[in-house]
C-alpha cells in the first residue's frame, strides 16, 4: 500500500497538464481504478484483516484525491498566469499619430457670426438652397421683368417637357429666407439667415456656390439708425477693432431706402487692414424692408417695419483671416484646408467683446 502511494503521489506530483492527470486518476480512482479495485477485494478479507487495510485504503484514496484537486488547481492557476503574461500589453508606449480634420473658415466664419449676433438677440433661421422663384424674387417685390432678376445669373431646375408648374431655382441669395421667417414667426423677429447661395459666375472674385447671411430686423419703431449701430457693433467685433462704416444710398426692390455699406480700411502695403487708414471697402447691402416684402412674409406694412442686410460670409471671411483667393474656398485641397483650417474645439477669435 506504501507503494502504491508513493507510485501515485509521485505521479501526480510530474504530471504537466490537465489531460493527463485525469487520466492518472481515473486509472487510481475510476470504477476500474486501481485503488478502486482493492476496495473491492476488502469484502474477500478476513474481518481482522480488513480493519487494517480498510481504513488506509480510505486514507489513501482521500490523500490521493485531495493531491489531484490540489494539482489540478495549481495547472489552472499556471494556466491562468501564461496567458496573462502573453497577453500582456504595454498601456504606456504612444499612441500611432493620427491627423486631426479641421473646420474651413467659411464654418467657422459662420459660427463667429452666429455667437455675436446672438449676443445682439438675433436667432438663426434657415431656408432651402432650391426655391421656388415665388420666395427667391416675386416675394421680395422682384417681379418678372425686373432687371435684378437677369442679374442675378439664376441656375434653373430642370423641368420635364409639359411640366408648366412655376420654376424652382438655386436661391441666389439668403434674402428669400426673410419671407419664409415672417409666414413661420410673423413680427416682432430678430433673425440672421446664414447658409449657401448659387450664381453661374465664374472668376477670381466669383465661385458658382458661395455663402451669404441675411439678417432681418422687424418691430413697430425700427430705424436705419439701428441698423447702423448693429452693423458697427457687429464689424467691430468680428475684426476685433472699432471699424466705421460708411452708408452709400443704393437699390435694392427689397428694400426703400436701401444703402450699400463699405467699412473702413487701409490699403498699405499691398494689403487690406479692416478698421484703420481712410480707404473704404464695401462689404454688404441693406436697407428697411419694403412694405410689399412685408406683405409677402404676411405681416401689415402699416404696423411693423424694420431693416435687413445681406453680407458674403465668405468675403469677410477672407479680409479676416487674410486668405486671398476666393476659389481655393472650393478647391477641396488638403494643403489649403490644413493651412487655413481651424481647430475643431478653437473658440472662436472674437476679442474685445460687446461695448454694450
Ligand atoms: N440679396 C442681396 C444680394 O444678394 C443682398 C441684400 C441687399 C440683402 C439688401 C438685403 C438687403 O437684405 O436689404 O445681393
Amino acid at each position: 500500500m506504501q507503494e502504491l502511494r508513493n507510485t501515485y503521489i509521485a505521479a501526480v506530483a510530474a504530471v504537466q497538464d490537465e489531460a493527463a492527470l485525469e487520466d492518472l486518476r481515473v486509472q487510481a480512482l475510476g470504477k476500474k481504478g486501481e485503488i478502486s479495485l482493492k476496495m473491492r477485494e476488502l469484502g474477500q478479507m478476513s474481518p481482522e484483516e480488513r480493519q487494517v487495510a480498510g481504513p488506509a485504503l480510505n486514507a489513501l484514496k482521500d490523500e490521493l484525491t485531495s493531491a489531484i484537486a490540489a494539482k489540478k488547481a495549481a495547472l489552472a492557476d499556471a494556466a491562468l498566469d501564461a496567458r496573462l503574461r502573453a497577453e500582456w500589453l504595454d498601456v504606456s508606449l504612444p499612441s500611432r499619430p493620427m491627423r486631426q480634420g479641421s473646420l474651413h473658415p467659411v464654418s467657422q466664419v459662420t459660427e463667429e457670426v452666429q455667437t455675436i449676433f446672438a449676443d445682439l438677440g438675433f436667432g438663426v433661421a434657415e431656408g432651402p438652397r432650391i426655391e421656388t422663384d415665388w420666395y427667391n424674387f416675386d416675394a421680395l417685390n422682384i417681379p418678372g421683368h425686373h432687371p435684378a432678376r437677369a442679374e442675378m445669373d439664376t441656375f434653373y431646375m430642370q423641368r420635364a417637357e409639359g411640366d408648366d408648374r412655376p420654376p424652382f431655382v438655386l436661391r441666389t441669395h439668403t434674402s428669400p429666407v426673410q419671407i419664409r421667417a415672417l409666414e413661420a414667426h410673423g413680427a416682432p423677429i430678430r433673425i440672421i439667415c446664414p447658409g449657401g447661395v448659387y450664381r453661374a459666375d465664374y472668376d477670381q472674385t466669383h465661385t458658382p456656390m458661395f455663402h451669404q447671411v441675411e439678417g432681418l430686423a422687424i418691430d413697430r419703431d425700427i430705424s436705419m439708425a439701428q441698423l447702423k449701430w448693429v452693423l458697427e457693433e457687429f464689424f467691430s467685433v468680428f475684426f476685433g477693432t472699432k471699424v466705421k462704416t460708411r452708408f452709400r444710398a443704393s437699390h435694392f426692390p427689397f428694400t426703400e431706402p436701401s444703402a450699400e455699406v463699405d467699412i473702413q480700411c487701409s490699403w498699405e502695403g499691398g494689403t487690406v487692414k479692416v478698421g484703420e487708414g481712410d480707404d473704404w471697402l464695401e462689404v454688404l447691402g441693406s436697407g428697411m424692408v419694403h412694405p410689399k416684402v412685408l406683405a409677402a412674409g404676411g405681416i401689415d406694412p402699416n404696423e411693423w417695419q424694420g431693416f435687413a442686410f445681406g453680407m458674403g460670409i465668405d468675403r469677410i471671411a477672407m479680409l479676416k483671416y487674410g486668405i486671398p483667393d476666393l476659389r481655393a474656398f472650393f478647391d477641396s485641397d488638403l494643403r489649403w484646408l490644413r493651412h487655413y483650417g481651424f481647430a475643431s474645439l478653437d473658440v472662436p477669435t472674437i476679442r474685445g467683446g460687446l461695448s454694450r
